[in-house]
């Protein structure tokens, strides 16, 4: 079936629904909700036999929903309408929640239903549950729909009775730092964790607040900054006190909490942990490592997968730690919504906003990331495992890759390659990790390309080494038991003798230093050169300036060949 995906941005969800009906044999293209001119232009073009909106900003014109099936993928349960649904259904607290597949009219999120699924709301913030159930739950409802599509005896219904929420106003999400305890303060940054955020202020400065971690044990002053932690400033609540991870001030970009208050940090007092083992009771811990037995597990927790220079050198000296542990095997587990997106493009963003430079800190991040990157191709002794239970792009899916065996949850994306960034050439010995594992020519296709990979077609064309079932703690369970199947394997001293045999010949037959080396020429031209265009693509990405176009290689109905009828 010819399928146009209409959305606002190609984003997890969208590129999900895309790998999902296309591994169905359906005909995909994406357009951008730009205007209601470039719809009715990719409509005319295209053709579609249905149009599919994952992710919308802006109505469908009724000239194409009055014309064409549009099936509207709605985050909330039957019934449910309006701007904000997760946010609502967080901040009340529901048990369950879900997706509704809806038909688009007039009125908004008003249309028959096509389809609908449900999940049980967990205690996390609404990029979370987006990404992980919400997608989830929206594959299985929007497959449903187009089975559905071809069926002449269904008939999508109305729903009994609908409740139109509008767009949660930021009175209803204040916190009210005298009254309000942890739980509640959690509950509402989580229900508006990645945007809006909730409009507050620190240090008496206006600021919206993502990314909130509890606190077991410190207290203090309700309201008060009372401690920090590298990137992160611990608040009280009036029963305890939350870390905030990250916040945006008025008129800037979003920032690691201590960076964006970076002169008023410096006088509070630090609260550092003693080890990288993982902390006894809750707390805010970017990066901790749990043993069992001959396995290590070093997990990292970076708000979007993003990695700035200082938690590339620290997740660096965590790994060299851990490798002087008796180990047989280290997992490196990433976070629980992403593994690593690559270098921070926020944090290099930040640089520019200041006295400093952005393409100085890109070359620092880039170096830090590499020399990341090393320390696991030169694992030795010990067998490293990229245990990808969120989605990964960019320098991020290469630094799984510098690891041994890579390992993905089946519902995850990989986006491993670097030019959307403005034509970024990329680093992270891709030139010597990629082709190796793909062949030459795969290799040159998926950077041209630029599509993302499920993870079972990374399996697939030898990307990665497994995909594995189930939910994130599913997929914990099994690389537990992979990982712990491999320590005790009879044949594991052949197989570090063959990988550091195998090591040994690739770095005589060429260096590790050249490929960096040949890599760096090329960033070093798109950080300093007379090219501006990653300085340009990062500006509006950390910006989420809307889309002007959409990229061509989405938008295959404007390939040439194709014509207006
Ligand atoms: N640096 C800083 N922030 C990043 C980031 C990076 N490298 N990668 C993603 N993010 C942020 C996004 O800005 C967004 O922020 P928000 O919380 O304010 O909304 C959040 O992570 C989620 O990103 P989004 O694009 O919505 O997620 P996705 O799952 O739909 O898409 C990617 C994932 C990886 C395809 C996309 O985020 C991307 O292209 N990232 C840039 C990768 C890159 O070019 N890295 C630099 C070269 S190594």
């Amino acid at each position: 079936m010819r399928i146009l995906l209409l959305t606002h941005a190609f984003n997890s969800l969208t590129q999900r629904l895309a790998a999902e009906l296309r591994l169905r044999g359906h005909d995909i293209t994406i357009e951008f909700d730009i205007a209601d001119t470039v719809t009715e232009e990719a409509v005319m073009l295209f053709r579609p036999e249905l149009i599919i909106a994952p992710y919308l900003r802006r109505a469908i014109p009724e000239s194409v929903w009055s014309q064409h099936l549009c099936l509207i993928v709605h985050p909330g349960v039957v019934g449910d309408r309006g701007p904000s649904a997760l946010d609502w259904a967080i901040q009340a607290g529901v048990a369950e929640w879900g997706v509704t597949v809806l038909q688009a009219e007039a009125e908004m999120d008003a249309g028959p239903v096509w389809a609908n699924a449900s999940f049980p709301m967990r205690a996390a913030k609404k990029s979370s549950i987006y990404r992980n159930e919400v997608t989830q739950a929206a594959c299985r409802a929007v497959l449903l729909a187009v089975q559905r599509f071809v069926q002449p005896e269904f008939q999508p219904q109305r729903p009994l009775a609908s409740q139109w929420r509008p767009l949660l106003p930021q009175a209803d999400r204040a916190i009210d730092w005298q009254h309000d305890d942890s739980t509640s303060v959690l509950r509402k940054i989580a229900a508006a964790d990645g945007s809006p955020g909730v409009a507050d202020s620190l240090f008496g400065q206006p600021c919206h607040l993502f990314d909130a971690w509890p606190e077991a044990t410190r207290r203090g002053l309700p309201g008060a900054v009372i401690a920090r932690r590298e990137t992160a400033l611990l608040r009280a609540t009036r029963d305890g006190a939350v870390w905030i991870g990250h916040v945006k001030r008025e008129g800037s970009i979003k920032l690691p909490a201590t960076l964006a208050f970076e002169n008023e940090s410096g006088s509070v007092p630090e609260a550092p942990l003693e080890s990288w083992w993982r902390a006894g009771s809750a707390t805010w811990q970017d990066i901790a490592y749990e043993e069992s037995g001959a396995v290590g597990f070093l997990h990292f927790e970076f708000y979007n997968g993003a990695m700035s220079t200082v938690q590339c050198e620290r997740l660096r000296a965590a790994l060299v730690w851990a490798r002087q542990r008796p180990l047989r095997i280290l997992v490196l587990m990433g976070g629980a919504d992403f593994w690593s997106n690559g270098i921070h493009l926020n944090v290099i963003e930040a640089a520019s906003l200041g006295e400093g430079s952005a393409a100085d800190e890109s070359w620092r991040n880039i170096n830090a990331m590499n020399d990341l990157a090393l320390e696991l191709i030169g694992s030795g002794q010990q067998l490293t495992v990229a245990a990808l239970g969120g989605n990964t792009g960019a320098g991020g899916c290469f630094l799984a890759r510098a690891a041994d065996l890579v390992w993905a949850r089946e519902a995850t994306i990989l986006n491993p390659h670097y030019k959307n960034m403005g034509n970024l050439y990329g680093s992270e010995y891709w030139t010597y990790l990629l082709p190796r594992r793909v062949g030459a020519d795969a290799a040159g296709a998926i950077m041209r390309d630029r599509q993302p990979l499920t993870a079972r077609r990374a399996v697939e064309i030898g990307f990665t080494d497994a995909c594995l079932a189930g939910d994130v703690p599913a997929f914990r369970v099994e690389v537990e038991r992979r990982a712990a199947e491999l320590a005790a394997a009879p044949d594991f001293a052949a197989k570090i003798a063959a990988k550091c045999a195998a090591r040994a010949c690739d770095e005589a037959a060429k260096p590790l230093a050249a490929y960096r080396e040949e890599e760096l020429t090329h960033m070093r031209r798109n950080f300093y050169g007379f090219d501006p265009s990653y300085h340009i693509a990062r500006h509006h990405f950390v910006r989420k300036s809307p889309a002007s176009w959409t990229p061509r290689h989405l938008a295959r109905h404007r390939d040439l060949g194709w014509s207006i009828p």
